[in-house]
């Protein structure tokens, strides 16, 4: 089959590949129909997350049912599903509680209570690197979905595949990064990021209530999307007075929550770059730094970006002075999947108005260039297997 490969940084081809097989009594394999790129591939292709062998990748993806497992129960050949990017088993401790990613059985390798650098990770994710299980993805004709019995929705035929594909991580990811915020009616939330994440993270804030909501964002034409789209409020990050334009908005108080959809990828000056190399730091935690600013006191800071290593001087001293509460992590498909699925059933919410590009699979790699460098006015890449026929 064809699939996109990572060879190593800055460098993903389609190539031919070995058709995935059923390793695993409850295993699926997937035809895939639709998959995107994400913001967490970026990672893997800057050489922030280190892979050292070829990987197929590819987290976000949806597709028609090819071949089941002996052991599965909840699917059968040919049923239209999409796929929680977080490979869990749905029985281990972490799971029983709703913590799908840091499942105890999917990450056999690199898995332990110590969440180090490069050991003591938490459970598998499709295409995301040896230290997260291994597991190809789903950038791919077709794709290998172990506890298929635990993920995987069923996706009935009245929605199309662009209404439904970012129920498999980004509508859930913006949605568990307001619900960790407790956004509730009424509340101010401001949002760094107008990527994907973001814009997401937006409609959800809407959804629960949220009375304000302030995007921000480096670049213009990602901020006329969060606009035209969201009818957000925008701010540049670039901005000079940022922080007393976010107080001035919201009582001189600050947000009542933060939201950090940006991650350690974010724009930085060539000072800010300089002091990084110096300190052996990867990248940046200035975004939530610049959520503990914009917080009101007693805020919740809600971090879905990712960070994969250490900061130096980072503001523990604020965060204590304003009594704040943050939450981190990959977010919580498994439990939100059905409660978002019924928003975008029902009509409100519209996930597919974000996608810029829908290309054949085969231009993977012009698409991850595109995607990277922000050019095309690029938001959201949908690669369609299909399209290549
Ligand atoms: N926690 C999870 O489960 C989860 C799931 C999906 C994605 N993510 C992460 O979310 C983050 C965003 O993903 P995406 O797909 O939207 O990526 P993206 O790169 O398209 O979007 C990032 C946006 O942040 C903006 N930005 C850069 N510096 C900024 C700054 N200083 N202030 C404000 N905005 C700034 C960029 O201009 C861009 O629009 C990534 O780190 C990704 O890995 C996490
Ligand atoms: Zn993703
Ligand atoms: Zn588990």
């Amino acid at each position: 089959m064809k699939a996109a490969v990572f060879h190593k940084i800055g460098d993903i081809s389609v190539d031919n590949v070995a058709d995935p097989k059923i390793e695993q009594p409850d295993d699926i394999i997937l035809r895939v129909t639709s998959t995107a790129i994400c913001g967490s591939d970026l990672h893997i292709y800057d050489g922030f997350v280190p892979q050292l062998r070829d990987e197929v990748l590819g987290h976000e993806f949806m597709g028609i049912v090819e071949e089941v497992g002996p052991a599965v129960t909840k699917l059968k050949k040919g049923d239209r599903v999409v796929v929680p990017f977080t490979i869990a088993c749905g029985q281990c401790f972490f799971c029983q509680q709703g913590y799908h990613p840091s499942c105890e059985h999917t990450n056999p390798e690199f898995y332990g209570p110590q969440g180090d650098l490069l050991k003591g990770k938490g459970g598998g994710m499709f295409g995301y690197t040896d230290m997260y299980g291994g597991y190809n993805g789903g950038q791919a004709e077709y794709v290998r979905v172990p506890h298929a019995n635990v993920g995987p929705k069923i996706i009935p035929d009245g929605l199309d595949d662009d209404q439904v594909l970012f129920l498999t991580d980004i509508f859930p990811t913006g949605w568990s990064a307001v619900k960790w915020g407790k956004v509730k009616p009424g509340d101010s939330v401001v949002i760094f990021g107008s990527g994907p994440v973001g814009l997401m993270a937006q409609k959800a804030a809407w959804v629960n209530g949220a009375e304000r909501v302030i995007a921000v964002d480096p670049l213009q034409y990602r901020r006329d999307k969060a606009q035209s789209v969201n009818n957000v409020e925008v701010l540049d990050s670039n901005d000079d007075d940022l922080r007393e334009k976010i107080y001035s908005m919201t009582n001189g108080r600050g947000a009542d929550v933060a939201i950090d959809a940006v991650g350690m990828e974010a724009s930085r000056s060539f000072l800010e770059k300089a002091k990084a190399v110096f300190n052996a730091e990867k990248g940046t935690a200035k975004v939530i730094e610049m959520c503990t600013e914009a917080v009101r006191r007693n805020g919740i800071v809600s971090v879905v970006g990712v960070y994969a290593s250490p900061y130096d001087n980072f503001p523990i001293h604020r965060i204590f002075d304003k009594g704040l509460t943050m939450q981190f992590g990959q977010a919580q498909t498994h439990v939100y999947i059905d409660q978002c699925f019924e928003l975008v059933r029902s009509g409100k919410v519209t996930l597919n108005d974000i996608i810029s590009h829908r290309l054949p699979l085969s231009k993977a790699s012009e698409a991850y260039d595109m995607f990277k460098n922000k050019t095309d006015d690029c938001v959201k890449v949908v690669l369609k297997p299909g399209l290549d026929k």
